[in-house]
């Protein structure tokens, strides 16, 4: 395969399991209300998976959404990532599960680890595969069941989560100038903020481990509040630069639905009011997911279309965070 420039999102899908959980739900399993809550993160409802569904499972359904969108079959897929911090098991990789319950079956595949942000990274890596010539037609998919591993008796963590699964499929080519440099960027030396530190090689399983509810979720919320905020507004600057464009060209902004008082101030910072997607109020944080949601909405809601630019940023466990630039090339 000769190299190629342009790489280009040609379809889009996205799930959420079938059961809301409220904000009032909430309330009866921990201290807190939906007063709170939706003050303190514009969230009102997220959707959690059923028991039998595992990540991967709701990745799939992302998956085939994508590829009707794209109009194309599972075999011309030669790449499929899934980006996720809550996969089906340790190995095999969930994008395996997902290759066969699609039937991608020339596809080579694997799982991709940036917690929050690895919808974003997953989208660059495969960009350059393809930009590279090494892949022609990729799947990629941001999964997450993150019910399975955030501690429903912490209210400052089991609030804010939820599960969902989006997916896009990419390839060479398309009109205009497709998915366009990214400006990356990540630091382990803040990694304690927010982890799940049982459970791996680290700190194995054990009943001491589980006793003392390593194996959830841990985050000190302020902190990595103010880390989201600023290095995101930041890689939306690099992003623009890298690509020579300004703010004001960008018709829409979808940053990771976290939270969205962390969206109002990026959104101050920028000077971006009223072309920022959100959905965190409807999903809460799905992780890897959320961006791939937002992004599959906003297209077929038709927030986004074709010839518009588009800047997506994205903050998480690592720290990891990016952003990049793209022009709609989708009808
Ligand atoms: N309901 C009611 N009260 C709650 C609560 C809840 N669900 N969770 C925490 N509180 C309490 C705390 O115990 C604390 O009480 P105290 O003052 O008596 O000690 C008080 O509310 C304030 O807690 P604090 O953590 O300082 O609140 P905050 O304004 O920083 O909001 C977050 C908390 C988690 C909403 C906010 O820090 C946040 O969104 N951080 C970023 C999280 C995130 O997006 N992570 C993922 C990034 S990928």
């Amino acid at each position: 395969m000769e190299p190629t420039r342009t790489v280009s999102i040609i379809g889009t899908g996205s799930y959420v399991p079938e059961k809301v959980l409220t904000n009032q739900d909430l309330a009866k399993i921990v201290d807190t209300s939906d007063e709170w809550i939706h003050s303190r993160t514009g969230m009102r409802e997220r959707h959690i998976a059923a028991a039998d569904q595992a990540t991967s499972d709701l990745g799939t359904e992302a998956a085939k959404a994508a590829l009707a969108d794209a109009g194309i079959d599972a075999e011309e897929i030669d790449l499929l990532f899934v980006a996720t911090l809550s996969p089906d098991m340790f190995f095999p990789s969930t994008a395996c599960f997902v290759q066969d319950k699609i039937g991608a079956k020339n596809a080579f595949c694997y799982d991709l680890g940036a917690a929050c942000s690895g919808f974003l990274y997953s989208l660059e890596t495969a960009k350059n595969q393809i930009a590279c010539g090494a892949a022609k037609t990729a799947l990629v998919i941001g999964a997450e069941k993150m019910s399975t591993f955030i501690d429903w008796e912490d209210r400052s963590t089991c609030i804010l989560f939820g599960d969902g699964a989006g997916a896009a499929v990419i390839q060479a080519g398309g009109e205009g100038r497709g998915i366009m440099q990214a400006a990356m960027g990540s630091d382990g030396s803040l990694a304690n903020l927010l982890w799940t530190p049982g459970g791996g090689s680290r700190n194995p399983i054990s009943h001491e481990m589980i006793d003392q509810r390593q194996h959830y979720l841990k985050m000190q919320g302020r902190e990595v509040f103010k880390h989201a905020v600023v290095r995101m507004a930041e890689a939306v600057n690099q992003a623009l630069e890298k690509n020579n464009l300004r703010a004001d060209e960008i018709k829409c902004f979808i940053p990771h639905q976290a939270n969205i008082r962390i969206i109002d101030a990026i959104v101050k910072r920028l000077g971006i009011a009223g072309r920022v997607y959100t959905n965190v109020e409807k999903y809460a944080n799905t992780s890897s997911a959320a961006l791939a949601i937002a992004m599959d909405e906003a297209a077929k809601d038709g927030t986004i279309q074709q010839g518009d630019l588009v800047a997506l940023t994205v903050f998480g466990g690592g720290f990891t965070w990016g952003a990049n630039v793209l022009e709609w090339s989708k009808s």
